[in-house]
């Protein structure tokens, strides 16, 4: 690499660290536009003796089965807070739920917010610190790239209805406990009753196989459609995850084009 093109790299990672940023994520720029700051070569056209390469073959993980959760249609009613009639009363209801102890050290309940008419529901595992203080799902770091896989398929946060199988925070953000996602889960299931949605994207381990009621791996859980009561179910990283793990970026936007499709009804 020219040393310029080296010293345009490392001023640029410089003031992205400055502004804060441990890994680049999602990020805005295309992949030309990183390879014309370090002094690339264009990639477009290849030197005209270098045979050109087949592209990798995507590798399939080894999908395990589709899982069936619930029946479809009305299966779904008379369930413990079927009285509960929309979703600002079951937010209503969640902040003054005792079910589990997990009232007595949160600071909000955090149920869960977006559209009524929603065609897409993203479930994450629990409140973390910042949704505890704002009472709001998925506003902070993980947040905010869960806003820009949304945008990836040309979704609005507002669009779509985005909550968490836990409605309040685990102290220090803990393991949800067994006992906790027993006594929490009707008000997921009475939410995706009310709105009906096309399509459930399932974000981690924890939501993933506590919705489909499975110990499968999320790459065993990946690349198939499951069924939440009627309801298809794609499961994908959890944006947390992937701010640890970039590589995991490339399948995400996978699972969520996929999802995307269906939406379309592709
Ligand atoms: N992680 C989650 O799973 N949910 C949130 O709301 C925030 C972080
Ligand atoms: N809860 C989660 O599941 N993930 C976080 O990053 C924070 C809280």
């Amino acid at each position: 690499m020219a040393d310029n093109a080296t010293d345009l790299l490392r001023r640029y990672l410089e003031q992205r660290r400055d502004a804060g940023e441990s890994e680049l994520v999602l990020d805005s720029m295309t992949v030309e536009d990183v390879m014309r700051i370090v002094g690339a070569r264009a990639s477009a056209a290849p030197p005209p003796d270098e045979p050109v390469a087949p592209p990798a073959p995507i590798q399939l993980a080894d999908v395990g089965p589709s899982i069936i959760v619930g029946k479809g249609g009305a299966d779904l009613f008379g369930g413990p807070l079927a009285k509960l009639a929309s979703l600002e009363a079951l937010a209503a209801d969640a902040a003054k739920c005792t079910r589990c102890a997990l009232y007595k050290t949160a600071t909000n309940c955090v149920p869960g917010e977006g559209s009524a008419e929603a065609k897409l529901v993203c479930v994450g595992e629990a409140p973390g610190e910042q949704e505890d203080l704002s009472g709001r799902p998925f506003v902070g770091k993980a947040g905010q790239l869960l806003t820009k896989i949304l945008a990836a398929i040309d979704l609005k946060r507002e669009d779509v209805f985005i909550c968490n199988v836990l409605k309040h925070r685990p102290p220090g953000n803990r393991n949800p406990l067994p006992d906790e996602v027993t006594a929490c889960s009707p008000y997921l299931v009475r939410q995706i009753e009310l709105i009906r949605p096309k399509v459930i994207l399932a974000f981690g381990t924890f939501a993933s196989q506590t919705l489909l009621d499975t110990k499968l791996s999320i790459g065993k859980l990946r690349g198939t459609v499951h069924r939440y009561y009627g309801v298809p179910l794609i499961v994908t990283y959890h944006p947390a995850a992937l701010l640890r793990n970039p590589a995991w970026k490339r399948p995400t936007w996978d699972d969520v084009q996929h999802a995307r499709r269906l939406l379309d009804g592709a």
